[in-house]
C-alpha cells in the first residue's frame, strides 16, 4: 500500500474515533455533572483518547500537506481555521477550572460540533472559492 493511502486511512480513522468521543463526552456535560465541572466517570479516558486522536489527525495532516507538496485548494485554508475552532472549543469545554461554568462549557461543546459539522460539509463538498 503506498504512503500516502496509508497516511490517509489513519487520517480518516482518527477523524471517525474523534467524532466518537466528542458525542459520548458531550454525555458528561449533561448527565451527573458535578456543579460546574462534567462528570467525572471515565475522565482519563476521554482526555487521553482525545489527545490521542487530535495528535493523529494533525500529524497525518501534516505528513498528507508534505506528500501533496503543500499543494492546497483554498477550501483547506478554511478547514484548518475551523479545525483551530474546533480544538479551541473544546478546550473551553473540558477546562479543569471551576470558573467556566455549565453553561459556557455546552457553549463550547456546541460551537465545536458546529465546527466539526462545517469540517466535514467542506472536505465533502470541496467548494471552489476561487
Ligand atoms: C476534524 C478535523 C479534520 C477532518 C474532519 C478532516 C477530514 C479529512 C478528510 C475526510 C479527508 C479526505 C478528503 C478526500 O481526499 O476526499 C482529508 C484529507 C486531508 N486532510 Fe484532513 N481533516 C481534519 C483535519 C486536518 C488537519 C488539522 C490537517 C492539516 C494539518 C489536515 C490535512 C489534510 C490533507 C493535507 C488532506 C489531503 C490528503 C490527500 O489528498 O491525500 N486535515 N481530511
Amino acid at each position: 500500500m503506498d504512503m500516502q493511502l496509508t497516511v490517509k486511512i489513519i487520517h480518516m480513522i482518527s477523524i471517525t474515533l474523534l467524532i466518537g468521543v466528542i458525542i459520548a463526552r458531550a454525555f458528561t456535560l449533561f448527565i451527573g455533572v458535578q456543579g460546574n465541572q462534567p462528570n467525572p466517570v471515565a475522565r482519563k479516558f476521554f482526555v487521553a483518547l482525545q489527545h490521542l486522536v487530535m495528535t493523529c489527525i494533525v500529524l497525518t495532516g501534516v505528513v498528507s500537506l508534505v506528500i501533496k507538496n503543500f499543494e492546497v485548494q483554498s477550501w483547506f485554508y478554511a478547514k484548518v481555521v475551523l479545525f483551530l475552532v474546533l480544538f479551541s472549543s473544546l478546550i473551553k469545554a473540558y477546562k479543569k477550572d471551576d470558573q467556566i461554568l455549565l453553561i459556557q462549557r455546552r457553549a463550547g461543546l456546541a460551537i465545536a460540533i458546529v465546527a466539526l459539522i462545517a469540517i466535514l460539509a467542506l472536505v465533502m463538498m470541496k467548494p471552489n472559492f476561487g
